[in-house]
């Protein structure tokens, strides 16, 4: 979009979603305007919260939209993703938080009718330019999905998976990366007298700590999470948010999550979405306790959606 339609779509929508106001109950409470911009589809401009343009970033999207076929599912996304940091991605089922995952590590190419605008960078490279090598940017970019993926192959396998790729032979490497992935996924005590057995006699929330190991077994720069503890119990869950908590400075994580208490908890900052679009983005605490627009205060204290 130029620059002249994002002034006017700002200047369209801004004076009824004033910082502050969405704390203002009874007759002052702005109109929300946002989601009808939304709605009708007119030019809108997230709400990014300033402490965000001091953040360093690993990932940034840009402009990013995506089709699939004639339906539109992204709109003109603009973000970016702090280095070291674990981002929340959350709104209503359907909003596009599982297309913007995916659009990261460029899964959404196996899909024929998707078509996509705009850029996404990784750590200054380009993700989408001509002649990106798919495989070498999926080693860079870790993905943990909703449901537990373990190969069917033994543990110690599924966990040096990535290297085996890159054709690393030797033992004392394969091990040490083993040992060092499965306790940085905090599985190395329920694991290690283990590891040749099949990945698939793990618990669920065992087999997700699994899948965490494999990722971070490639170092990657960004971890993508979807969802990563819908499929787990309360235990496993918190398991896997101590886990995030302890993998925050040494990765860069944005997860997807449906659970505003898991989110709260473990990021540092939540961008809400709303069909297909980027509505506010700020400092966890910030979107949750004094959200600037009156649509994210709705969503997050479970009005809508
Ligand atoms: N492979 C596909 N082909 C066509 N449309 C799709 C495809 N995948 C997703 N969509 C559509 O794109 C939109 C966004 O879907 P997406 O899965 O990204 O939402 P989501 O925010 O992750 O939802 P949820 O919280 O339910 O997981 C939806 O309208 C969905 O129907
Ligand atoms: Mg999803």
């Amino acid at each position: 979009m130029i620059r002249a339609q994002r002034e006017t779509a700002r200047k369209s929508v801004k004076p009824t979603n004033q910082p502050s106001a969405a704390h203002h109950a009874g007759p002052e409470r702005p109109v929300r305007k946002v989601f009808d911009a939304v709605r009708d589809k007119q030019p809108f401009e997230a709400e990014i919260h300033p402490s965000l343009l001091t953040e360093e970033m690993v990932l940034e999207v840009d402009a990013f939209s995506l089709y699939y076929g004639a339906a539109q599912a992204l709109w003109e996304i603009s973000m970016g993703i702090p280095k070291g940091k674990v981002t929340a991605l959350i709104g209503p089922s359907g909003c596009g938080k599982s297309t913007l995952l995916r659009s990261v590590n460029r899964m959404n190419d196996l899909i024929d009718s998707v078509r996509i605008g705009g850029t996404m960078r990784l750590n200054g490279d380009s993700i989408y330019a001509a002649g990106v090598d798919v495989i070498e940017l999926r080693k860079r970019i870790g993905m943990v999905f909703q449901k537990p993926n373990p190969f069917p192959m033994s543990i110690f396998e599924n966990v040096v998976y990535s290297l085996r790729i890159d054709g690393e032979r030797k033992k004392s490497v394969l091990e040490e990366v083993c040992e060092a992935s499965l306790r940085g996924a905090g599985l190395w005590e329920e694991a290690k007298d283990r590891l040749h057995e099949s990945a698939l006699r793990l618990s669920g929330g065992q087999q997700q700590r699994l899948c965490i190991a494999r990722a971070i077994a490639a170092e990657p720069e960004v971890l993508l999470l979807d969802e990563p503890c819908s499929a787990l119990d309360p235990i496993a869950t918190g398991r896997i948010e101590d886990l995030i908590e302890e993998l925050k400075g040494s990765y860069s994580i944005l997860m997807v999550t449906h659970n505003m208490q898991q989110a709260s908890r473990t990021s540092d900052y939540t961008a809400f979405m709303y069909l297909g679009r980027l509505v506010e983005y700020g400092p966890t605490e910030d979107v949750f306790v004094q959200p600037r627009l009156a649509e994210t205060e709705d969503y997050v204290t479970g009005r809508f959606g």
